[in-house]
């Protein structure tokens, strides 16, 4: 049994991380909230699989919870949803003393996590991820969003759950794709902070290999996000080392319109770009991009995609992270270490030629 607590002063929660925890859920909170209403937001797929166990737990801890499922998918996290969600909120009763348990992905979290920032001014949040990508990433930390027309989680707050419960169980339940995609996520804590747990990563050949160990993988990874989180609560320094391959990655979701590749697929290419062009300007070492080229293509990922030359730069023109032409980059000192960059967009593109970086 895992149990992590991110240090935030009066906004300090723990995670706990073991196999049965769901069902625990109920008694694990009730040592924290005050309130008597539970309600429950999960989704179209993760509500079947998952929400009675978590029903009957809360009930059983004397709480009244009751269930509201959205759409699977993250054209749910949009301000029409949260409006529903509010709305039906209100409508059981809810009152500041009551808390709001977001049951699935980091769509379930962000959306569910914003509604509870802002129903009656904040009401507490648990959250109860059952992605690899949310339980490594996601639930810790308290970033919550809604995506906008204009682009993805632009409307949202940093507000902290009171409780983060995982239960490793809840993975063996996921697609394959669903499953690397977060695997992305554990690959890039390794490259950005934990040399160890890179080369752990390398040791284990297949998603399987990853299931026998992965309670100790997501504690690692929940560990290392309470470090930087409790060190740069609202991302204004550290925190950014988490975009690591997220310049390129973001990239390649807009060359492909969010359809042909997930997020963590862009992002796993896009940490061999950044580790590449570190190479080239001397800021990694050699050789540290074919490592993390071979361990994503070993968990599923591709080490590789595609973009034209008009869209890689209209992409970086647009990146959030570009002031005056020039954007923060993160790159590697070696595997296990970061540090951001501004480099000029022309820097990036002059490297950039056909989809190779010269
Ligand atoms: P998701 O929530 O859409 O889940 C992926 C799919 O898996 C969905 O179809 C879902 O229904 C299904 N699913 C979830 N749990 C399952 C289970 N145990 N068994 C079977 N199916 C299951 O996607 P995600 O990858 O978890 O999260 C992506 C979202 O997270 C994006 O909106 C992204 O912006 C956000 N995000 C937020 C943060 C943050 O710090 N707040 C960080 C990273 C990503
Ligand atoms: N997922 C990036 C962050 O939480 O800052």
């Amino acid at each position: 049994m895992a149990t992590l607590r991110v240090n935030l002063q009066e906004r300090s929660y723990e995670i706990v991380n073991r196999p049965g925890a769901l069902g625990q859920c109920g008694a694990l909170a009730a040592q924290v909230l005050r309130g008597r209403l539970a309600c429950v937001v999960s989704d179209s797929r993760v509500a079947p699989l998952y929400a009675d166990t978590v029903l009957e737990s809360l009930r059983g801890a004397g709480l009244e919870p009751f269930l509201l499922t959205v759409s699977a998918g993250e054209q749910s996290k949009c301000p029409a949803q949260l409006a529903q969600l509010w709305e039906q909120m209100a409508a059981h009763g809810m009152t500041r003393s009551d808390t709001v348990f977001a049951l699935g992905g980091g769509v379930v979290g962000d959306l569910a996590g914003f509604a509870a920032a802002t129903m009656l001014r904040g009401v507490d949040l648990v959250q109860l991820p059952t992605t690899l990508l949310a339980q490594v990433d996601s639930s810790v930390g308290g970033k919550v969003a809604v995506d906008l027309r204009a682009g993805k989680n632009l409307a949202g707050c940093f507000y902290q759950p009171k409780l983060v419960v995982m239960d490793p169980e809840t993975l063996n339940t996921l697609p394959d794709r669903v499953f690397a995609d977060g695997m992305a996520e554990v690959v890039k804590y390794g490259c950005i902070w934990d040399e160890a747990l890179f080369a752990r990563l390398e040791a284990l050949p297949d998603r399987a290999a990853v299931t026998a160990v992965v309670e100790e993988i997501t504690t690692a990874c929940c560990d290392i996000k309470r470090q930087v989180v409790e060190q740069d609560e609202h991302d204004l320094g550290l925190r950014m080392l988490l975009n690591f391959g997220h310049t390129m990655g973001h990239v390649y979701e807009k060359a492909y319109r969010y359809e042909t590749y997930t997020h963590g697929e862009a992002v796993a290419a896009g940490m061999v770009d950044a580790a590449r062009l570190g190479e080239l300007l001397g800021h990694t070492p050699s050789g540290t991009a074919e490592r993390i080229a071979a361990l994503v293509r070993r968990h599923g990922l591709p080490a590789a995609i595609h973009a034209g030359r008009a869209d890689v730069e209209a992409a970086l023109r647009l990146d959030k992270k570009n002031l005056e032409g020039a954007l923060h980059f993160v790159f590697l000192e070696r595997l296990g270490r970061a540090r951001t960059e501004r480099v000029a967009r022309e820097t990036i593109l002059a490297h950039w030629r056909d989809g190779a970086w010269t």
